[in-house]
């Protein structure tokens, strides 16, 4: 099986102290890491949640993927991450399929791990971020 976990859930949302204040109020889950990742334009929280997460992600920019998708769409889901032992074979993988890559080749992400997104036409309308993590 090329993806082996949900690695996180991503939420797009306007305010990242209001959605973490949500989370802590209702779930009484807080953050275990929190940081600015200038790459990809937002600051992000990761809340766990059982073997998973939920990734909050605030937009640094209007300009930014993400603050595009705030201004179509609002607030919600956002991207699905799957955990992968070996990024760049699940890549040649899923280039194998014929599926379409956004990232040909894996870029560094939230937590230092190396990261790739495939094309939300690839399945279902569902922007799917690879991870690699490891041996989880
Ligand atoms: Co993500």
């Amino acid at each position: 099986m090329l993806a082996y976990n949900i690695h996180h859930v991503a939420i797009a949302v306007e305010n990242l102290d209001d959605a973490i204040a949500a989370f802590e109020s209702q779930y009484n889950v807080t953050p275990i890491s929190r940081e600015i990742v200038e790459e990809q334009g937002v600051e992000e929280a990761m809340i766990a949640i059982g073997g998973s997460h939920v990734q909050l992600l605030e937009p640094l920019s209007p300009e930014s993927p993400v603050g595009r998708f705030l201004s179509r769409n609002g607030e919600g889901m956002h991207h699905i991450a799957f955990a992968v032992r070996d990024i760049e074979g699940a890549l040649e993988h899923l280039r194998s399929t014929g599926a379409r890559l956004i990232d040909e080749t894996p870029r560094i992400g939230g937590g230092g791990h190396k990261i790739a997104f495939v094309h939300p036409t690839e399945l279902a309308g569902t922007l799917v971020e690879l991870v690699e993590v490891g041996h989880g």
